[in-house]
């Protein structure tokens, strides 16, 4: 049975910093995060968006052309978890009015929580084949301000509609997966930005890319040069970089240009919106087929890392006319339309973000769509504007 990505919703905040300014800032050579980080700008996320709001918005794309009856599950991949027990993927739920006998339940293993939510999703489709299922991934990236990790933030949200005979792309059955217990990345539950080992995490995502797409090309038969592109999961665009240039060794150049081209269209996005954790992979893909258009039937490679850690290799398939589901000029105009804050008024941003609310305190949104509202009780709300 052939199951796969039917629709893809894509949302990021209304607000960004530029690299420039922020290297200014932190007085070192722009250089060094436009090519050595690979980062353009950076998506901020106010005090009004969290991951719940984010994923509502991404999810609204394509709610409207969904059968809503034959929604089975719901799952949302997240590492900016707003409850300790309440799952994120309810509140999307009632906001979006979906049906109430669903089953649905967060999941957490970093950037990783995106994928185990689609693999979790082609299992259920392939049990229920008249099912479908709706799977988020949606973060907020924080290191903190002045941090090393800094200019590796970002803030956003990617929605699939998992199914059979999908629209956009089918999901190779064959995977190949890597992990084990390491500490190159987490956020203790007191911690409200998170802790890395930045250089030594760029050496566990190589190894593991190693390990999986070796495997994964052995046990498939499959050359380098019959992926007609290979994207990554993108922390900033230099990791994927990094990994891609380990993959194309040795290649003929025809394969070399070819993978180095379509890497690009899948970093253009990344570049504009920086680090979405669980969503960065999957936006990737976006990229690729919003700035690129390959052609249906090609054969795409996607590796995906969550720290601590856990990576997979998988494929897709692009099927034909998957170009009608996309929205490029939408999402063109939803990254130029966006405000450019100084350095001084994203940090302010920032730092009112990480206040603990009141047991109730209204949040107002400059934004339009769906946004955090604020607390009542210490119950959070949602509002569309
Ligand atoms: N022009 C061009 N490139 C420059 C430069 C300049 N003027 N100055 C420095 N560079 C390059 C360096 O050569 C280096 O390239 P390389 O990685 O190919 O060697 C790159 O810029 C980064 O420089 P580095 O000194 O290593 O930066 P850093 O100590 O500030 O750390 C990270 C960079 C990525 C490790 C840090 O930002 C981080 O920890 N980020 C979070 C990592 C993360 O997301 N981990 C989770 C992974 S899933």
């Amino acid at each position: 049975m052939k199951v796969g990505i039917d629709k893809i919703g894509f949302y990021t905040p209304n607000k960004f910093v530029d690299m420039v300014d922020l290297a200014k800032a932190r007085d070192v050579d722009p250089g060094k995060f436009l090519i050595g980080i690979g980062q353009n700008k950076m998506a901020v996320a106010d005090k009004s968006q969290d991951a719940v709001s984010m994923a509502i918005n991404a999810t609204s794309e394509y709610i409207d052309k969904i059968e809503l009856d034959k929604l089975g599950l719901l799952v949302f991949g997240t590492e900016s978890s707003v409850d300790q027990s309440k799952s994120a993927s309810l509140f999307v739920k009632k906001a979006l009015n979906l049906p109430k006998n669903i089953r649905t339940f967060e999941l957490k293993e970093a950037c990783f929580g995106l994928t185990a939510a689609i693999m979790t999703a082609i299992d259920y489709v392939k049990a229920h084949e008249d099912k479908t299922a709706i799977v988020i991934g949606s973060d907020i990236a924080r290191y903190g301000v002045a941090t090393p990790g800094e200019v590796t933030q970002g803030a956003g949200s990617i929605s699939l509609l998992i199914k059979k005979d999908p629209s956009i792309m089918e999901i190779n059955s064959e995977t190949s997966m890597y992990s084990d217990d390491i500490d190159d990345f987490w956020r203790p539950n007191n911690f409200k930005c998170a802790l890395v080992d930045g250089k030594y995490s760029t050496n566990v995502y190589l190894d593991f890319f190693k390990h999986c797409f070796e495997d994964y090309t052995q046990k498939q038969n499959l050359k380098t040069s019959d992926f007609e592109a290979l994207l990554f999961h993108l922390p900033f665009t230099k990791m994927g970089q990094k990994a891609l240039k380990l993959a194309i060794e040795g290649q003929d150049p025809e394969t070399t240009a070819r993978l180095l081209d379509k890497f690009v269209a899948g970093a253009t996005y990344g570049k504009e919106v920086g680090n979405i954790y669980t969503a960065s992979l999957y936006m990737s893909l976006l990229s690729l087929l919003e700035v690129d258009q390959p052609k249906a039937g090609s054969l795409i490679g996607l590796f995906s890392y969550g720290s601590g850690a856990m990576a997979e290799f998988f494929t897709g398939r692009l099927v034909d006319g998957y170009e009608k589901q996309l929205a490029p000029e939408k999402h063109k105009e939803m990254l130029e339309k966006r405000q450019k804050l100084t350095v001084a008024e994203y940090e302010e941003v920032f730092n009112e973000s990480l206040k603990d609310l009141a047991e109730s305190q209204e949040v107002q949104s400059d934004a339009n769509g769906w946004y955090f509202a604020g607390t009542s009780n210490n119950i959070r709300k949602y509002s569309r504007k």
